[in-house]
């Protein structure tokens, strides 16, 4: 991935953070964004002591104008995009149908699913402009497929991604540039250690992972390689495509 660019939402945690760091390894220069502008400075920092190209731009998925601006940063600072990864994502507040707020509902489609909307918007629109195709990986989850109580905001942000991501990539397939969505199970990261403190560490232990093939949690790392792999060019017929690393968890529920 020599001189390839890729570009990170929600990089200044979990599955983002270790996103950029794998495509730095691979050798492409990132564009690391998120809300949290000091992490995205240290994990910069990290990148170029490293010998890495990085650099970060502070960015709220769920406005227009501020996804504008990233991918305007990116193609200022390094000229292109090759490779986008919208990863950006919340878990938001749980409730029952009849008490969930309307504020908590909004904001979770605000960012997981409009900010999907937004970032594809900015960042197909670079893609074609250059001419050199490009890879889009969305992040999903297995609550792209499965529901739970209490979760509906959360599930339905993460379903609509299937239909996004399927139609964006009969648009943009016919110009050259793969659209896909990554689905994760369990993956040990700031959001499932605070998903963990809600649920309890007995339902985590002995009633989720249990089910899970392999019974154990993804390290964020783990997924970082197969979004890796989604967007290079080992992957250059899959599109429209939904790719589960759940470590079996979907089958077994
Ligand atoms: N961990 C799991 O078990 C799991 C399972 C399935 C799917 N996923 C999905 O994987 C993705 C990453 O989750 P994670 O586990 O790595 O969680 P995380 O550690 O909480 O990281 C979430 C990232 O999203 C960023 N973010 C949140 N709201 C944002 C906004 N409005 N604008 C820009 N950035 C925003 C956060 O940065 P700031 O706070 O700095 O903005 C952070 O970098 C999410 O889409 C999540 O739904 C996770």
């Amino acid at each position: 991935m020599k001189d390839k660019v890729a570009l990170i939402t929600g990089a200044s945690s979990g599955i983002g953070r270790a996103t950029a760091l794998a495509f730095v390894r691979k050798g492409a220069k990132v564009i690391v964004s998120a809300r949290r502008g000091a992490e995205l400075d240290e994990l910069v920092k990290e990148i170029e002591a490293d010998g890495g190209k990085a650099s970060a731009i502070v960015t709220d998925v769920s406005k227009a104008t501020e996804v504008e601006l990233m991918v305007a940063h990116a193609i200022e600072v390094f000229g292109r995009i090759d490779y986008a990864v919208n990863n950006a994502g919340i878990e938001g507040n749980f409730g029952s149908v009849t008490d969930l707020l309307e504020a908590d509902w909004d904001q979770v489609m605000d960012i997981n699913l409009k900010g999907v909307f937004l970032c594809m918007k900015y960042e197909a629109r670079a893609m074609l402009a250059a001419a050199n195709g490009g890879a889009i990986v969305n992040i999903g989850s297995v609550n792209s497929f499965l529901g739970f109580p209490t979760g509906s905001a959360y599930v339905t942000s993460k379903h609509g991604l299937i239909g996004l991501t399927s139609s964006v990539s009969a648009e943009l397939g016919p110009k050259g540039i793969r659209v896909n969505l990554l689905c994760p199970g369990v993956v040990d990261t700031p959001m499932h250690r605070r998903l963990r403190g809600i649920a309890g560490d007995d339902l985590y232990d002995k009633g989720l992972l249990p089910t899970v093939h392999l019974q154990r949690a993804a390290q964020p790392e783990e997924i970082a390689k197969s979004i890796v792999f989604l967007c290079s060019d080992d992957s250059s017929y899959i599109t429209g495509s939904t790719l589960l690393t759940d470590g079996g968890l979907t089958l077994t529920l």
